[in-house]
């Protein structure tokens, strides 16, 4: 054939990989709404954390904005969505202090923590979140109590300076992206400094974070190269990315788009791992096996080390309206 003189590239395709139940429906809950309201339906920052899901759903008439006070007076009949990483209390307070109708997309696993860190408050304890500083969900989460009473832990080494009014009254809470690893690190050590320390009464690190880095754990050694198909800002795909270099890959990259790619970089490599952060779409994922098929002689080789079947439904108001998978 005309493709003889390409290299040949075994690929891992870990599984599972991609969309997770919260962003699926995060997504269906825009376009549902879209569908029963018209448009235009606002959205409260991105969705989720992609710029292909986003574009798309903008070309359907969603209109993002970062803040309430963006949406233009006449349209305040319109559905406001907020997103599925979660959000202050402050801000369904301002939505309905500015007669807005809003839907709110919070992941159920996202809402599962504010509870748990309001329950810690209910009990007396004083909360610590571990997460990363500046990542809407932390913004949430410490938006669900009062202003001083959640303090966030990043790090082993925050961790290790870190000084309670009452040592003997903390619980704690995560971000639900986090590294299942390095979690467990920063948990072991206020667990050694603070003995009462209570933990929530479940894993707040969700299914998919932990599924999805499993099996990047199992297929990433030796990998010559791990992509992550996900963005910059998505806390759980750069996770992949760290999960893949520990685990044993040479390299890894964290890539949005195949068009991305730079191929002198990308050099000689016999096996290549690929994983999708919880907010890529599976066809860029496609998008980026068909471009290395065009330059090597690539077969494909699943790596599944778990099946999912989660599923969580969309906001009361939108159950009726039918449900088109494109
Ligand atoms: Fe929810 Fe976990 Fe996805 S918290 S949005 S299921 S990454």
């Amino acid at each position: 054939t005309l493709q003889t003189n390409r290299p040949p590239l075994t690929i891992r395709l870990c599984g599972p990989r991609g969309f997770c139940a919260g962003v699926d429906r995060a997504i269906q809950i825009v376009v549902l709404a879209l569908k029963r309201y018209g448009a235009p339906v606002y959205v409260r920052h991105e969705i989720v954390h992609n710029r292909y899901v986003v574009e798309g759903l903008e070309a359907k008439g969603a209109i993002f904005v970062e803040e309430l006070n963006e949406i233009p007076a006449e349209h305040r009949q319109q559905p406001v969505v907020f997103s599925a990483h979660g959000v202050p209390k402050s801000v369904p307070e301002d939505a309905a202090s500015r007669n807005l109708f809003y839907l709110d997309a919070t992941c159920p696993l996202v809402s599962k923590v504010h509870k748990q860190a309001m329950r810690h408050q209910r009990l007396g304890r004083h909360v610590i979140l571990i997460g990363h500083a500046g990542h809407p969900e932390v913004i949430g989460t410490m938006g669900q109590l009062p202003e001083g009473t959640v303090s966030l832990v990043e790090t082993v080494e925050d961790a290790e300076a870190y000084q309670p009014v009452d040592p003997d009254n903390l619980g704690f809470v995560t971000q639900t992206t986090l590294s299942v690893d390095d979690t467990a690190g920063v948990i072991a050590k206020l667990n050694e400094r603070f003995p009462n320390l209570t933990a929530p009464s479940a894993d707040s690190i969700c299914y998919a974070t932990t599924n999805r880095q499993e099996a990047v754990k199992a297929a990433a050694p030796g990998c010559d190269l791990f992509i992550v198909v996900g963005a910059p800002n998505s806390s759980n795909s750069k996770r992949l990315v760290e999960v893949a270099l520990r685990a044993g890959a040479t390299r890894s990259l964290l890539v949005q788009r195949a068009a991305e790619i730079d191929w002198a970089e990308i050099g000689e490599i016999g096996t290549l791992g690929i994983s999708a952060g919880a907010s890529a779409p599976e066809v860029i994922v496609d998008e980026i096996i068909e471009a290395f098929r065009e330059r090597f002689d690539a077969k494909v080789e699943l790596a599944i080390t778990a099946e999912e079947n989660e599923h969580f439904l969309v906001n009361r108001e939108l159950r009726d309206v039918e449900l088109t998978r494109e």
